[in-house]
């Protein structure tokens, strides 16, 4: 059986997906890699480590064939805000990162895994239960990529059998690493301030409705999707797939039931604002629930309670539920 190789092992999901993966398949079979950032401490010792750039193709391609490697996530990528910031890296990293993955896959026969998101849609797309198929006009230059890069995906697969797989995630909420320059940070941000300061300035307009997924069951989703029986997968790039959906308000208010000193006031950002309100407040999932069997576990109520009580003990906060 060969291994696994994770790229952006440093990132929000690869904090998560690694030791996961690791705790399933055995620690020496998944390959940890980063390139600005290393990854926690825990990762770096309980598995191997490579520093590794996505545009370098040959050193890609050189860690596959040394570690083995059969399938690929491949998280590594700049997100929505800081995309726009400097579209010019955002392109480079997220579109030639994921060619040279799909090129190297080509030639060792690798399966691929590509997080795709909310973003591959836009304006023109409806945003209320967003069909699996639809139309899909991102204006940000993340979505172009996120939806250049499902296109590319399905294409590796049609001419060349590579077998690549991917889901649309929502906005994703997590405890360990932080996600480092999305629009839907917010949704992580707000949780260190209620317990931190009690209080938090939100750069979304309290009524900006956006799909949302906690760690756990994005982690479930991308595991899950790489094992199904490929008989089953008729889109293959990329299901939608949700957990729950909802406004800086009513994060604000369920948070409020644990913690009720909790205020939240708003600067809106303009440019978060015009990305978020171009992206889906909630996506039809169902072809991913019929073909492949997903299945969320938490709903807003459990994922805040959970997030506030492993934050309280990772910022060392007294907190009961
Ligand atoms: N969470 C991402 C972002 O906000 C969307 O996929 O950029």
């Amino acid at each position: 059986m060969g291994n696994i190789l994770v790229t952006g092992g440093a990132g929000q999901i690869g904090t998560e997906l690694i030791p996961y993966l690791r705790a399933r398949f055995g620690p020496e079979r998944v390959v940890a890699t980063g390139h600005r950032k290393k990854p926690a401490a825990a990762i770096l010792a309980a598995g191997p480590f490579l520093a590794l750039d996505v545009r370098d193709r040959d050193a890609l391609a050189g860690a596959v064939v040394r570690h083995d490697v059969e399938t690929i996530y491949h998280l590594a990528g700049v997100l929505s805000a800081v995309g726009e910031a400097n579209p010019q890296l955002a392109w480079d990293v997220n579109m030639n990162g994921l060619y040279n993955v799909l090129e190297v896959a080509r030639g060792h026969g690798c399966a691929v895994f590509f997080p795709s998101s909310i973003a591959a849609f836009g304006p023109g797309s409806p945003l209320d239960d967003t069909p699996q198929v639809t139309v899909q006009r991102p204006q940000t230059i993340y979505g172009i990529a996120k939806l250049s890069g499902e296109l590319l995906c399905d294409y590796y697969h049609h001419h060349y059998g590579v077998d690549a797989r991917g889901i649309r995630y929502p906005g994703l909420i997590s405890h360990q690493a932080l996600p480092g320059g999305g629009t839907t940070d917010y949704a992580v941000d707000i949780f260190y301030a209620a317990l931190r300061e009690k209080k938090y300035t939100c750069f979304l307009h309290p009524a900006t409705r956006l799909d949302m997924m906690y760690m756990p069951d994005a982690i479930r989703a991308a595991i899950e999707i790489m094992e199904v029986d490929a008989t089953r997968l008729r889109h293959r790039n990329a299901y939608n797939v949700t957990a729950m959906s909802f406004t800086p308000a009513e994060l604000a208010a369920a948070i409020r039931r644990h913690i009720p000193e909790f205020v939240v006031d708003y600067t809106v950002d303009p440019l978060r604002q015009a990305i978020a309100d171009s992206w889906p407040d909630q996506m039809d999932d169902s072809a991913a629930r019929s073909q492949w069997g997903w299945c969320p576990e938490y709903d807003l109520e459990r994922m805040t309670s959970d997030m506030l009580q492993a934050l309280s003990v990772k910022l060392a906060i007294p907190f009961s539920l």
